[in-house]
């Protein structure tokens, strides 16, 4: 990855004025328009949000969404978690650093939120970059044992996860994906 192409990229806030633009990286990033249509729908049931866009000369090129999750039959229960996505960047700006940076911000604002850790459900040779671990180490699981290799959690409060297990679930709006 070369200097100049990260720096060109500004990551800010997702506004009103950028949801169509949004719709079309994630109608285009992924096979269909189903994810596309998730963010829309979760984006005025869910809260709290964070939605971040990232732009390349004033463009808006792609998009990371992360929302609150519950765990169902830990010993602790009210733990502030997190699940990164969807998130998606226009396919002919992949690969330069953009999704990277898209994670980077996220997690800086999961922190000021006070999240205590940030799941995500996904591609499991990218997001250990990032440090996040394989969830069944620490009994944490979604859905079906098929979907372990791909279920992520990274701690952002030490300790944490000595004490958070059991099922993961997402927000409704998850389930017609
Ligand atoms: C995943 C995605 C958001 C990454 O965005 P990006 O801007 O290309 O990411 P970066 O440039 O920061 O990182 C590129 C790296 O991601 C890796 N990557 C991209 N897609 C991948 C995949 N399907 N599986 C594993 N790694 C993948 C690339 O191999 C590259 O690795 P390298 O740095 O070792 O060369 C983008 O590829 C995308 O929109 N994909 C389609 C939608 C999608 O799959 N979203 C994520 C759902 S979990």
């Amino acid at each position: 990855m070369r200097a100049e192409e990260v720096s060109t990229v500004l990551i800010r806030d997702e506004e009103q004025a950028d949801h169509s633009q949004v719709f079309e990286i994630n109608a285009r990033a992924f096979e269909t328009d189903l994810e596309a249509k998730l963010v829309e729908s979760l984006r005025v049931r869910v809260e709290p949000l964070i939605s971040l866009v990232a732009l390349v000369d004033e463009r808006v090129v792609g998009h990371i969404l992360f929302t609150p999750v519950t765990v169902e039959g830990s010993a602790r229960s009210g733990a502030a978690l997190m699940g990164l996505g969807p998130m998606a960047v226009l396919p002919e700006y992949q690969g330069r650093g953009i999704g990277s940076r898209l994670v980077e911000e996220g997690l800086a604002r999961c922190r000021v939120l006070g999240t205590e850790a940030v799941v995500v459900l996904g591609h499991a040779d990218y997001y250990p970059r990032f440090g996040f671990e394989p969830a069944k180490r620490y009994a944490l699981r979604y859905k079906s044992e098929e979907l372990d290799p791909y279920f992520m959690v990274l701690e952002l409060e030490p300790g944490t996860l000595k004490s958070v297990s059991g099922d993961v679930h997402y927000s409704p709006e998850f389930e017609e994906v």
